[in-house]
């Protein structure tokens, strides 16, 4: 098979899709790799690496995408790549469709097959590509939180651990999964007084058990998130529903019972968001202020430390695109549930059922249209 990386362009995006590590065992199995040059430099990878482990440099991203049986990326095509897709090409990559219903229009126009690393979910309901960006972002949220919460960044002027005799700051984390427990070891290493809120018991009752004493847990009501909410100096957004749009847990009405000054670092802005007044902002500009809270909406946040991200999630792609490749797509999706349950567009059909329901499109299940 030939697989093509092209150059990551959204902006402020550094990461690449893959490592000469990759491409070594890609080409060891036969398989042809076409970089787009340049594409490893934010993260440290130059054409010559890439070149030494067996792949191909061409000078454009056009001449990936018209090679390649199979695109790998980072982040989902953007405005000027979706036009270069090809009929029955494979993308691999972040695509976050419940965000994007005109992206999600404009892939099923193109016909190809999107696999989505988000929805590659395993038996036991884990997604294993979106974890290590997870831990990423997780581990970052609480950094970028005490960065705002400074008074020239905007905030309310407050030091995460506090110091001895003035009491450290109240971090509220809703959402327990992957980005919220990093989150939570990164705040309470930090010295915050920390909260984590999750609907779900078992998984707090886990946290308790595994968490430094700084931690406490919560169960996630709404009256919960609002009494939070009202005592809190930063706030995590750290929800996910597999596939779908985030739950608006914070609305309008709870910021205005917020600190003048709080901040909001909401990690799911990719799936839309939790708060009612994100929207997504980028690491150039970042936060914007909504009824005295400092949003930070960045949607691509393990883009800006590369040289940890990119080896992270490519150690996890990996043996997903050698499945693909060695297989073919189609044996690969057939054999492999998780990746059946990536398959998010395919020729033209939307087969995956949550993102069809948030935006009330048509769907049609992968099995009726799969050996077409
Ligand atoms: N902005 C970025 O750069 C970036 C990077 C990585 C991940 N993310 C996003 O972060 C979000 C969280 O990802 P994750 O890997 O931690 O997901 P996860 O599935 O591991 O965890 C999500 C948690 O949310 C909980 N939850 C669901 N509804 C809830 C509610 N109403 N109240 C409280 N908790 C609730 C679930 O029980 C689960 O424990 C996702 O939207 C993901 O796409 C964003």
């Amino acid at each position: 098979m030939i697989i093509g990386v092209p150059k990551e362009i959204k902006k402020e995006e550094y990461r690449v899709a893959m490592t000469p590590s990759g491409v070594y065992s890609l080409t060891q199995a036969g398989h042809r790799v076409i970089i787009e040059t340049k594409a490893g430099l934010g993260s440290g990878i130059s054409d010559d690496d890439y070149v030494a482990a067996g792949a191909e440099i061409v000078p454009t991203a056009d001449e990936v995408f018209e090679k390649a049986d199979m695109i790998v990326k980072v982040k989902e095509p953007q405005e000027v790549e979706i036009p270069k897709l090809r009929e029955n090409q494979v993308l691999f990559t972040y695509l976050h469709l419940a965000a994007d219903k005109k992206l999600t229009e404009k892939l099923l126009e193109r016909k190809i097959i999107g696999i989505a690393y988000e929805t590659v979910e395993l038996d036991d309901g884990s997604l294993p590509l979106l974890i290590p960006m997870s831990e990423v972002a997780g581990r970052m949220a609480p950094q970028e939180g005490a960065k705002y919460l400074e008074k020239p960044q905007k905030g309310l002027g407050v030091l995460l651990g506090g110091i001895p005799g003035v009491p450290p700051a109240e971090v509220v984390i809703i959402g327990g999964g992957t980005v919220g427990t990093n989150a939570a070891f990164i705040a309470a290493g930090m010295g915050a007084d920390v909260t984590v809120l999750d609907l779900n018991p078992v998984r707090l009752r886990y946290l308790a058990e595994i968490m430094p004493a700084n931690v406490k847990t919560l169960i996630s009501t709404p009256y919960n998130v609002k009494e939070a909410l009202k005592k809190a100096d930063l706030v995590i957004g750290a929800v996910l529903i597999h596939g779908r749009k985030a739950p608006k847990i914070i609305t309008r009405e709870m910021l205005k019972e917020m600190k003048d000054g709080a901040v909001i670092v909401d990690v799911a802005i990719d799936q839309g968001g939790i708060a009612e007044t994100s929207k997504p902002t980028t690491h150039s500009e970042p936060i914007f202020v909504e009824e005295g809270v400092v949003h930070y909406c960045v949607a691509n946040m393990p883009g800006a430390v590369p040289r940890t991200s990119t080896y992270g999630l490519t150690n996890s792609t990996l043996p997903y695109v050698l499945e693909l490749a060695n297989k073919g797509w189609k044996q690969a999706v057939k054999e492999n549930k998780a990746l059946w349950r990536g398959v998010n567009v395919f020729k033209g059909y939307l087969v995956y059922k949550g993102i069809a329901e948030d935006f009330n499109m048509p769907y049609t299940p992968l099995e009726e249209v799969i050996d077409q």
